[in-house]
Parts: C-alpha cells; structure tokens; sequence
C-alpha cells in the first residue's frame, strides 16, 4: 500500500511512523508512507497555499490549485470520477463524516490513500465537490488541522494491514470489530494495592473465562457507550 500525505507541515510526520506496529509494517514493507510539502506543488514565487474566503469572514481558506496539482501528480487524476476503486483522496476535516472501525477496514483493502490536511479556516469546498472520494472527520471536536486526524487515520489503517500484527486473530477480537468494546485486561500481580484480579481469570477455565469476558465487555459498553448498544 501506498499512503501519501499532503500537508503544509510535512515535519510533523518525521518521526511519527516510527514506532510499533506501524514501524514493523513499514520495515516489512507491507506499506509505504509519505509526508509532501503542500508548497511544492504552488507555482507562484513566494509559495502561497492559501488566501482570504470570498464573502469575507475570519481566517484564510486553502486555495484549490496547490492541492488539485498535488493529488493529480500523486494519483494520477484529478476528478473523483476518473480515479481507480483501489485508491481513495480523503479529505480531513470536521465537517466529514465520521471515521470508524469499518471504514478502516475498507481503507485498508486499497492500493493508495493520500490524505488531504485542512488548515486555517478550511479548504476551498471544490476539493470536496470534485477531488476527494472521502471527507472524514475523527470526532465532534475541532482540531487547529487535519494533520492529528490523518495520524489517527492511518494508524488504525495501517495495523489492519495483513501481517501488520503479530497474530492474525488479534484485530478480530478487539473493541468495534463485533459492535462493542473489548473486554477488560488484567496482569501480574494478582493482588495490587488491595485490588484482586478476577479469580475466574486465574483458574485457566477457557470456557469460563471465555463466558466472563463476553460479560464484562457488555457491561464496559453499557457503561461508557450505551450508544453502540442501541
Ligand atoms: N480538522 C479539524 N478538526 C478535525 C476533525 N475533528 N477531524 C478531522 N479533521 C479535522
């Protein structure tokens, strides 16, 4: 898989990738990502991405051209109609809809994601009529860009990779895949601090366990979102 991200920060992703699962993918060469420079793809001499919104208002708005000629040299096209299934041009920011579980899943079955990073009061709406395929927001909060949102991305993207995690089982098991939370982990020692683990969890009864799991993932979700369980 090819990622590509298109930013006026491209230093924020240095090191980014550089850790854990997304560094193992990387090295094994399961995917291969990239941070561009906005400002490359500008023609005039002072490298101006942006400029103030017609109709007057606070804040500058990303100019389309910059961003049509980066997506048009990274994909190959610059209409979502004439681009391949395998590759989506998704746009960050808060008026998308929202990202989830399912629509990494989705990501992580194509050849190319490129990313397109919001900025300042917000990208000029043709990026949205005519480039992207996808317009996703991370959650109902306002970030200063879309740099954070793109990380977020690509890293529950990236780990969905086959061969991403160590075992093949463990991203079926874990919270959203089934519409619910995971269950509660507990670990050595048995007693902290006055606080037992649970004793079913120490007897290796696998069908039990098993049983107290599905148990305390529902009531985890009851607690903290009722909302998936409606
Ligand atoms: N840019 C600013 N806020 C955002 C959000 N919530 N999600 C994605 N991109 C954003």
């Amino acid at each position: 898989m090819q990622i590509d991200i298109i930013t006026i920060f491209p230093a924020y992703f240095r090191e980014a990738f550089d850790y854990g699962i997304i560094r193992r993918a990387c090295a094994a060469g399961l995917v291969s990502i990239r941070a561009h420079d906005l400002r490359a793809w500008t023609t005039d001499k002072h490298h101006v991405v942006d400029d103030r919104p017609f109709g007057g208002g606070d804040g500058m708005v990303l100019k389309p051209e910059p961003i049509f000629a980066a997506v048009q040299s990274l994909v190959g096209a610059s209409r979502r109609e004439s681009m391949a299934a395998e590759k989506r041009v998704v746009l960050l920011s808060p008026q998308g809809k929202s990202f989830t579980q399912a629509l990494a899943a989705e990501f992580a079955n194509c050849e190319q994601l490129v990313f397109i990073c919001g900025r300042y009061e917000g990208v000029d709406e043709r990026v949205a009529e005519a480039l992207v395929t996808d317009e996703i927001s991370i959650g109902d909060y306002v970030l200063s860009g879309g740099e954070p949102a793109a990380l977020v991305v690509v890293d529950s993207t990236v780990r969905l990779l086959p061969g991403a995690l160590g075992s093949e089982t463990s991203a079926a098991n874990e919270s959203f895949s089934d519409g619910s939370l995971d269950c509660p982990q507990y670990t050595r020692p048995p007693e902290f601090e006055g606080m037992r683990a649970p004793e079913v969890l120490l007897t290796g009864h696998h069908a039990e366990i098993a049983r107290w799991r599905r148990e305390a993932a529902l009531e985890k979700t009851k607690r903290n979102r009722p909302d998936l369980l409606k």
